[in-house]
């Protein structure tokens, strides 16, 4: 039986201030959970989410982070220093870093062999943008982004997130439908690579992820949890969204 895992990406947005009211928020609504929960807010928020949630069952992660342990790379920050932080996990290969960062599928697979290195977590995202599944590719683009991450074997732990690029921010969901079958899809895909790891790895769906519309994305069989943008900014609609993958 896969554990429930609602993660939420702040990705650049808010304050010292306002991240404080929000996971002081977060800490407040959500008690002991059947459903595993973890917050990614940017780098230089992250201690002060690692310190607030520290008697909670909230963990931390990062956003992204680099594909090298350490060296002259200016700017970047290694998984061994987010671990060292009291981070649990990375976000790695949204499609916001692939599209305004140019990164590749490559170098999303050599990230999640560093953030495994460092004794993390990676939450690998993959996903088609909307001209992608108009022209009936969306399934051969997931394919070669999970293709690509398979450099190393995939194991038991690693989270993959279906994040269609055209249902992020645009308050387009992917019908419940559309979703599990691409989450089926990616499961029939691991199988057939990572036979053991298949039944155990969770996969999240992320898309404009809301209460209301949460409780029917996780009814379906593959999905397993939600990666949360917009609506992980306020702590009442996070913890509703909670609610509905118990
Ligand atoms: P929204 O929930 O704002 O659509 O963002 C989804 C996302 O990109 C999570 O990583």
């Amino acid at each position: 039986m896969r554990r429930r895992l609602v993660v939420a990406n702040w990705k650049m947005h808010g304050s010292l201030d306002s991240a404080q009211a929000l996971l002081d928020g977060l800490v407040s609504c959500i008690g002991d959970s059947a459903v595993e929960v973890a917050v990614c807010p940017p780098f230089v928020h992250v201690p002060l989410a690692v310190s607030v949630t520290t008697d909670s069952a909230i963990g931390v992660g990062g956003q992204t982070c680099s594909e090298y342990d350490s060296g002259a790379y200016t700017g970047e920050v290694a998984a061994a220093m987010l671990a060292d932080i009291g981070c649990d996990r990375v976000i790695l290969g949204h499609s916001e870093r692939r599209q305004y960062f140019a990164e590749t599928n490559d170098q999303v697979a050599l990230k999640a062999q560093a953030v495994r290195r460092a004794g993390l977590v990676p939450v690998l995202c993959v996903g088609e943008t909307l001209e992608q599944r108009e022209q009936g590719r969306a399934e051969e683009v997931v394919a070669e982004q999970l293709q690509a991450l398979l450099a190393e074997p995939l194991q038991a732990s690693d989270v993959i997130a279906y994040e269609p690029v055209w249902a992020i921010g645009t308050g387009k969901t992917a019908s419940p439908e559309q979703a599990q079958q691409m989450h089926a899809f990616i499961r029939q895909f691991l199988r057939q690579h990572s036979a053991a790891e298949a039944e155990a790895i969770r996969l999240l769906y992320g898309g404009s992820v809301k209460a209301a519309n949460a409780a029917e994305l996780f009814a379906q069989q593959d999905i397993d949890g939600a990666l949360v943008g917009g609506a992980s900014l306020d702590a009442t609609e996070f913890a509703a969204i909670i609610a509905a993958a118990q």
